[in-house]
């Protein structure tokens, strides 16, 4: 009988998360932010034990980020909820030229991060600072790409941080922003916070990616208005092409 009541029980989860997968996606969420992963003994936990598992992840993210940068010289990237700072690592060494700034809410993280950096002698160019993606401590269009991993389910007004990730970054240049697909935003979820965060629906893109484990992760991507400076054309050169 009580064996009867575990297997309706277990079906009764799955149907919710497979019929109503945003509202099972909040209730995951929700949970997530109480599990006081960002607390002293939660980050931790999480800087001894869970972010170095996932360090394959960050060399992934961090090839995506060199890729999107090409050739621009001493760029400004920033990491949004940094957490314990391996991503910054990865990062800095695939873009030596670049300065690289961590951005999280929780002390207990920054604190982390810093130990790590200082470890890593890395302190000279990458720095962590006190931020929320609702409120960066950045002056508009200053950096050059914006990136975050496993945090954005974390955000407590999504449609406030898109248009703060997208006041920061010079024009034509993106945030990169990853998630486990289950507790990341989906399309639908876009359609609205685009229209709340009043941001042109086509200037964000969502992928999940591809191969192993890595299927388990989505890349939403925010594009910011406007021609990057290297891509603009010179004012001289265009009304000769024109005759
Ligand atoms: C699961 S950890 C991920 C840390 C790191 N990015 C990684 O990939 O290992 C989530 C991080 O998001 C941070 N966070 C929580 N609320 C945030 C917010 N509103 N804006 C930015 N970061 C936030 C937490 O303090 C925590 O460090």
């Amino acid at each position: 009988m009580r064996r009867r009541g575990l297997v309706a029980l277990t079906l009764a989860i799955v149907v919710v998360i497979w019929r109503q997968q945003l509202a099972s996606i909040r209730v995951i969420r929700w949970l997530d932010q109480r599990s006081g992963i960002d607390g002293p003994s939660g980050a931790r936990i999480y800087d001894a034990l869970l972010a170095p598992l996932a360090n394959w992840l960050y060399e992934r993210v961090a090839a995506d980020v060199a890729t999107t940068l090409g050739e621009r010289v001493a760029p400004t990237i920033v990491d949004v909820g940094t957490g314990p700072g391996l991503l910054l690592i990865a990062i800095a060494a695939l873009c030596p030229t670049a300065t690289i700034i961590g951005i999280d809410p929780a002390e207990p993280m920054r604190a982390a991060a810093g130990r790590r950096l200082a470890r890593a002698h890395v302190t000279h160019q990458i720095s962590v600072i006190a931020g929320a993606a609702e409120h960066l401590p950045l002056p508009d269009s200053s950096v050059d790409l914006v990136v975050s991993s496993l945090a954005s389910h974390h955000w407590s007004e999504p449609a406030t941080a898109i248009r703060e990730l997208l006041r920061v970054l010079r024009p034509g240049s993106c945030a990169l922003v990853y998630d486990l697909r289950f507790v990341g935003f989906t399309d639908r979820e876009l359609d609205a916070l685009a229209m709340l965060a009043g941001v042109e629906r086509a200037a964000i893109t969502r992928r999940t990616l591809r191969g192993g484990l890595l299927r388990l992760f989505a890349q939403v991507t925010l594009t910011a208005p406007g021609v990057p400076v290297g891509d603009r054309q010179h004012p001289h050169r265009t009304p000769s092409r024109r005759t």
